[in-house]
């Protein structure tokens, strides 16, 4: 049974009634990390694997949530969220997109909801962006509440910041949103405009090798690394007031105000400025189909990832080693926040399982941990899967 009929089926044997099936998916970003809190560049893509809802509105405040995965369910009331925080961490997502909604003056009514999926957590895949966007996209459409895209984004980036207390930028609520088969989308996180780029290549595949390290310091260390970016373009500030964010400063003059910076500092907005650069880089490499230059490109995100922003670990570093002087991958790199999670790989599609099973046995013989591996395709944001019940909508 497909996945999104098993949570139909549990819906039903639930609640007895007609809900509305969406699918939320999580993320693959291919160059452009760190990037989007500094107002830069990120390309990003929604991939196959997803969280699905089905949900259907109730007659009072309530919400009552099940969730398939963990076999648990939850229930809170639409007021007083904030005094309904969970020990678990799946509802504070949910609890904190209701929050949002109800913040930004609009008015969701409670409902029943049923919630699975195959994003593997802790894999720096943002389930937590398709928990959040997933939910939001789900109550709009059940309640009609008129909310835009963009500002579903928005309210799904402030869920996370503020309820469930990540400081995460921008690019996971927003690809999970608007991401599209067959494309990566570049997103200017200053302007928040974007453009699709095409990424179809038939030989080609986005395999991603998870180091099953989940780092406890990730939170803690991502937002200490935005403290220091804005550290940087503090002291750049004071002789360049028009300087808001690390996008506005350019290498020369970030050099200039190195003897003035903490090497650490300096190291961070070093990494940031360069990873802009290479972004764009990049977006000409897919424009000339040149799939080397955006690969060599994605080592060079790694090393900066790794000496000078400083988020990698000995896993990651080990899987982005072993693919190089491989002919058969293009490029591998760390991906997301870091501190564990996933490498992403662009890899000849005829060399998937011979790379995969090397790398997985050395990877094994070193760190006793069975790396998983996940080859993705790209495909489109949150959406709603119409089936027969609901082929009108
Ligand atoms: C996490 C955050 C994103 C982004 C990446 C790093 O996924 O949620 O906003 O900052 O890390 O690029």
């Amino acid at each position: 049974m497909l996945l999104v009929e098993t949570v139909e089926k549990k819906y039903r044997e639930l609640f007895n009634n007609e809900p509305l099936l969406v699918r939320s998916p999580g993320r693959v970003n291919l160059i452009g990390e760190h990037t989007d809190y500094n107002m830069g560049y990120v390309l990003p893509a929604a991939i196959d694997k997803a969280i699905y809802f089905a949900i259907a509105p109730r007659s009072d405040d309530k919400a009552v949530v099940f969730a398939l995965d963990m076999n648990e369910v939850f229930e809170f009331s639409l007021d007083k969220l904030q005094e309904q925080k969970s020990d678990k961490h799946w509802p504070n997502y949910l609890m904190g997109m209701v929050d949002q909604l109800l913040k930004a003056g609009y008015q969701p009514k409670g409902f029943n909801c049923v919630f699975g999926g195959d994003i593997p957590l802790g894999a720096g895949l943002s389930s937590s962006a398709a928990l959040e966007a997933g939910l939001g996209f789900a109550l709009n459409h059940i309640f009609n509440l008129g909310i835009d895209k963009l500002t579903l984004v928005k309210l799904s980036q402030k869920a996370e910041n503020e309820f469930v207390g990540v400081n995460c930028g921008i690019m996971d609520q927003y690809i999970n949103v608007f991401g599209k088969d067959g494309n990566v989308l570049r997103i200017d996180c200053r302007s928040l405009e974007y453009e699709y780029f095409p990424f179809n290549y038939k030989n080609v595949s986005i395999v991603l090798f998870d180091t099953g390290v989940s780092h406890s310091l990730a939170t803690s260390e991502y937002n200490q690394r935005r403290k220091e970016c804005s550290q940087g373009v503090n002291i750049i500030r004071k002789d360049y007031p028009d300087v808001k964010s690390l996008r506005d400063v350019p290498v020369d003059m970030l050099n200039k105000y190195r003897p003035k910076m903490e090497p650490v500092i300096f190291k961070r907005c070093k990494y940031v400025i360069e990873e802009n650069l290479r972004l764009l880089d990049a977006c000409d490499a897919l424009n000339n189909h040149d799939l080397k230059k955006f690969g060599s490109l994605m080592y060079q995100t790694h090393e900066g990832l790794s000496k000078d922003y400083e988020v990698s670990c000995k896993e990651l570093d080990y899987l982005v080693d072993l693919t190089k002087d491989n002919p058969e991958v293009y490029g591998s790199r760390m991906m997301g926040g870091g501190f564990g999670g996933c490498t992403i790989n662009l890899v000849e599609n005829h060399a998937i399982n011979e790379i995969s099973k090397t790398i997985s046995s050395r990877y094994y013989s070193k760190f006793d941990i069975k790396a998983k591996i996940y080859a993705t395709k790209i495909n489109n944001g949150t959406s709603i899967i119409k089936t027969k019940e609901n082929a009108a909508v």
